[in-house]
């Protein structure tokens, strides 16, 4: 199995990544890392660690790090309910996160991980960014780097700008510069892998605890239980174990780090030419992104059922 830590602000949808990835039997989860985004990131660890409880991994790593951006303050999404995981009444976990803080976490996993490993953040970047910054000796134990984050297209947070990127803009700007391979997952394909409420309905009456969960968060979506769920984040752990799903371009990728309402934009370059300004003065040198242009939506929705429903 292709071994991966998944770093996440748990999260509605980032708690189906989860449970996706203990069931996937090509994925080996050898920790989870936490980061204030959808909230505070002591709701978040309490939220991942119950998350693992009800997938049957209670023993999976899990650290806590970063409590806020590395210039913004923390702002929750309002999304994700008053607990961040849709106000469902879930259990308050049996444990407590790992003894040592995310980045360590990460650090001490990389190093120790037989074969290169593949990082998911699913969540604002601050762990990632601290991490490339304070250990660059790890760079050559990452595959490489999957995240959920970014748009071609329009915003989610602002107009122009999705959350996770928009929440921490330099710790993206810091990972977009990193040298090591990125796949940007954004929201342009993020909300097309939807599961049809008659799934999810099946999934709720499933005697297995991590099924049950996935359907009751499936129907946490905005248009009520019985209508077709988003796997958001669950679909960046898709790509990763089902690589032939996603369609993908290497572009250059920029973010906005302004003031002002573009702030936390990914400006994502598809242009085939130099532009006008260019054709003289020559193009910026920048590192090309591989990024999401397109998802085969019914493939991975039909994966993340099979996976975590048995189906
Ligand atoms: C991202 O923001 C959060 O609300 C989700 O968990 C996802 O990671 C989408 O913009
Ligand atoms: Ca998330």
């Amino acid at each position: 199995p292709v071994p991966v830590i998944i770093d996440c602000d748990t999260g509605v949808d980032d708690a189906l990544a989860l449970l996706f990835a203990v069931r996937h039997p090509g994925l080996d989860l050898r920790a989870v890392t936490c980061v204030a985004g959808n909230t505070d990131v002591d709701r978040v660890v309490r939220n991942t660690l119950t998350v693992l409880e009800q997938a049957g991994a209670p023993r999976i790593p899990v650290g806590r790090g970063a409590e806020r951006p590395l210039l913004e303050p923390a702002r929750a999404s309002g999304w994700h309910g008053g607990d961040g995981m849709g106000d469902l009444g879930l259990p308050e976990p049996a444990r407590a996160p790992a003894d040592v803080d995310a980045v360590s976490l990460l650090r001490r996993e990389l190093l120790a991980s037989p074969r290169p490993v593949t990082l998911i953040p699913t969540a604002p970047l601050t762990n990632i960014a601290l991490l490339l910054r304070t250990h660059p000796e790890v760079t050559g134990n990452i595959e490489r780097i999957v995240f959920m984050g970014g748009a071609v297209g329009s915003g989610n947070a602002t107009a122009v700008a999705e959350f996770n990127v928009w929440h921490d803009p330099e710790a993206a700007a810091v990972l977009l510069t990193a040298d090591v391979p990125i796949t940007m997952y954004g929201l342009d394909v993020f909300r097309q892998v939807v599961v049809a409420g008659e799934w999810a309905r099946r999934l709720r009456a499933s005697a297995e605890p991590g099924a049950r969960l996935a359907g009751r968060l499936l129907g946490h979506g905005p248009d009520g239980p019985e209508e077709a769920g988003c796997l958001g984040d669950a679909g960046a752990v898709c790509a990763v174990a089902d690589p032939a799903g996603l369609t993908t371009r290497p572009l250059p990728v920029e973010v906005c780090l302004a003031p002002g309402p573009a702030r936390g934009q990914t400006i994502v370059d598809r242009r085939t030419r130099p532009g006008e300004s260019e054709v003289h003065h020559g193009r910026r040198g920048q590192a090309l992104v591989d990024v999401a242009l397109a998802v085969d939506a019914e493939r991975y929705a039909r994966l993340f059922l099979e996976t975590v429903g048995g189906r």
